[in-house]
């Protein structure tokens, strides 16, 4: 694995690969490294002659009063991790190569309607840093594939419009939500959850399995759905940040005869901020 903290010299060595005609496979990271990242790459891997990660716990994402200062870096570690995958470059650079002229001057990527509801509700600017800076990685690494988590479902929604609004050459690969045995989804903020606190944040998945069933045995009572969660969530012991049916493409809120519903939860732990949803394929109503 080749570790690059420049981008002219990433740019020279994919050039080199493009020019052998290999396809290239992308996986933009934060860090903190977990087993569910590593499967990323082993999508990636398995679509793509040669794959590239970067790291990068990019500040235009987060808001003020966020986690930035706080969000794991594990560089030494997390490379480690990736020697053990099918990883072939690493891009790691500097917030100086990322943006140059500062953030305040930074143009930005902006992708409406689906990123001031859920998630960017509560974290207003979230994915205008989200979209600027996969643009600019996207730009930097000129992948054919690039591989994102469902578990960060708004995230891939938003990422897919964008591609498709500004007509981008890259296919987004959607990659499973890793769970861990109790069915928590994987996620680097884990660490901020407390053992006191561990057994009981399943109720989060809990939650979306129960409202999964209700919808697919017929429920279309979506905001009596929503209130019992909400109301679950709340007696396990956590502040309830959205849980809510919603349409899969629009990420707006799902119509009684949409057919491709995800229900998404977030919800507040001591220490963490925790998202999870599951998508359901309602079958057709025959015509009477
Ligand atoms: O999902 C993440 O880790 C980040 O939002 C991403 C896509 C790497 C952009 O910084």
């Amino acid at each position: 694995m080749q570790v690059f903290h420049h981008i002219d010299t990433l740019r020279a060595a994919l050039a080199e690969v493009r020019r052998a005609g290999k396809r290239i496979g992308f996986v933009p990271t934060m860090g903190n490294l977990h087993d569910a990242h590593l499967e990323l790459v082993r999508i990636a891997a398995s679509e793509c002659d040669v794959v590239v990660v970067s790291i990068f716990v990019n500040r235009l994402q987060f808001g003020l009063n966020e986690d930035w200062d706080k969000y794991p870096r594990t560089l030494e570690a997390d490379t480690g991790k990736l020697r053990t995958v099918e990883c072939d470059f690493l891009f790691c650079p500097e917030e100086s190569e990322v943006y140059p002229n500062g953030m305040d001057n930074q143009t930005r990527v902006v992708c409406p309607t689906m990123t001031d509801v859920l998630c960017g509700a509560s974290r207003p600017g979230h994915f205008e840093g989200v979209t600027t800076v996969v643009t600019k990685l996207f730009n930097i690494v000129q992948p054919d594939s690039a591989v994102f988590g469902i578990k960060d479902f708004q995230q891939l929604a938003v990422i897919r419009r964008m591609v498709e609004d500004l007509c981008m050459p890259v296919q987004i690969v959607a990659a499973p939500v890793h769970r861990e045995g109790d069915g928590l989804a994987m996620s680097s903020r884990n660490g901020f959850i407390t053992d006191e606190e561990r057994p009981r944040v399943t109720v989060l998945y809990e939650s979306l399995q129960l409202a999964k069933r209700q919808i697919e045995e017929g429920e279309r009572d979506f905001a009596r759905i929503e209130r019992e969660a909400k109301a679950r969530i709340e007696q396990a012991g956590f502040r309830v940040d959205y849980f809510s049916v919603r349409n899969s493409r629009t990420l707006q809120c799902a119509a009684h005869d949409d057919r491709e519903i995800t229900v998404l939860g977030a919800m507040f732990t001591s220490g963490a901020r925790l998202i999870d949803n599951l998508s359901l394929e309602l079958p057709a109503v025959a015509a009477s």
